[in-house]
């Protein structure tokens, strides 16, 4: 795989993917960390003399369609403000018009086009859809590992047909979480919690191959032992549970904290309850404080881990914070991602 330091951006014009997925209400943009993480990676190719960008970007689930409620436009805004400079909007990057504005841009420009998701052809892996928005760039960078799971056009095709890297945001994400998946500290524990089990099993399952503990939480502990799942032994799913099965109970707490604050390497997915409901988060407040006073390497990721964290300002209490939900998921189950499958 490359990197963003193996390629001579001097001179070139530029096509980055990012995941720009952020929450947007009403034009206002919620939790901004995503784009606040890619800006390393823009703001060095825009160092690099005579160069200049375009970022693309997919927001929610458009579904093929043009849908204002999806626009970009906000985080262009938003982009603006962070880098201080002039962001040009591309309403299509796909159609003629689009294209002359990126053959046309001047050195050291910068440009954001439209939601990718607004072309069906993006989802459907499109390799005509792919050619045709790559073809009027010199290189490619991708800095969208929270995307790479999905195997689109702007993620798996693009890559074989130019010159490719990973951005820096990427590079960091393929770097942790490969420590992830050979935790150099022992004993080593991981924590999953959340509510989609289909999504959380096959990390259980290999993170159980890898790790001394897995503590399961959350409502796909529930899940599991109505159904009598069974599990290696070093899966541990919890003795009891609160009022209506919305949190772990405090037997299991007790025990789960005990064996964090054991711990040498955390990799912590998923919350233990409902913890947006204030009488359902003990077990998530307190699984959140064993973790951050532990003496470990601590990882962390997921959607709903993220916002938790984010709520307690505690990013830098972790050695890690990923910034994927189904990507994170998707490489600690060892599969192999499309996204970065592509790069290499
Ligand atoms: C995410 O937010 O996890 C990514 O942007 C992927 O979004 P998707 O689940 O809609 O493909």
């Amino acid at each position: 795989m490359k990197y963003l330091r193996n390629i001579d951006f001097k001179n070139k014009r530029v096509l980055i993917r990012a995941d720009f997925n952020v929450p947007v209400e009403n034009g206002i943009i919620g939790d901004d960390s995503r784009i606040r993480a890619t800006l390393p990676t823009i703001e060095f190719i825009l160092k690099q003399p005579k160069s200049k960008i375009v970022i693309i970007s997919h927001l929610g689930r458009p579904d093929g369609k043009v849908n204002p409620e999806f626009s970009l436009k906000p985080v262009a805004e938003k982009l603006k403000e962070l880098l201080g400079r002039k962001i040009i909007f591309i309403d299509d990057i796909a159609s003629e018009k689009g294209g002359k504005i990126a053959r046309n841009l001047t050195d050291g420009e910068a440009a954001i086009a439209e939601n990718i998701r607004f072309h069906a052809e993006e989802e459907k892996n499109n390799e005509e859809f792919a050619m045709n928005i790559c073809r009027h760039f010199g290189v490619f960078v991708n800095d969208a590992f929270s995307v790479s799971h999905r195997a689109h056009a702007t993620t798996a095709q693009i890559p074989r047909f130019k010159p490719s890297c990973a951005g820096f945001l990427m590079e960091k994400e393929i770097k942790e979480l490969s420590r992830a998946l050979k935790p150099a500290q022992r004993p080593s524990l991981a924590v999953i919690g959340g509510a989609k089990i289909e999504t959380k099993l096959p990390v259980i399952e290999n993170l159980a191959k890898i790790y001394d503990v897995v503590l399961v939480g959350g409502k796909i502990s529930v899940e599991a032992k109505e159904k009598n799942m069974k599990f290696s032994q070093n899966v541990i799913l919890p003795e009891d549970f609160s009022d209506g099965n919305f949190d772990i109970g405090s037997k299991t707490i007790g025990k789960y904290v005990m064996a964090i604050s054991a711990a040498s390497f955390i990799v912590w997915n998923g919350p233990m309850g409902k913890f947006e409901d204030a009488e359902f988060r003990k077990g998530t407040d307190a699984i959140y404080e064993a973790i951050v006073n532990a003496d470990a390497w601590k990882i962390a990721g997921g959607g709903e881990s993220v916002e938790y964290i984010n709520s307690q300002k505690g990013a830098d209490k972790f050695n890690f914070v990923s910034s994927g939900g189904g990507a994170m998921l998707e490489f600690l189950s060892g599969k192999k991602l499309p996204g970065i499958e592509a790069l290499e």
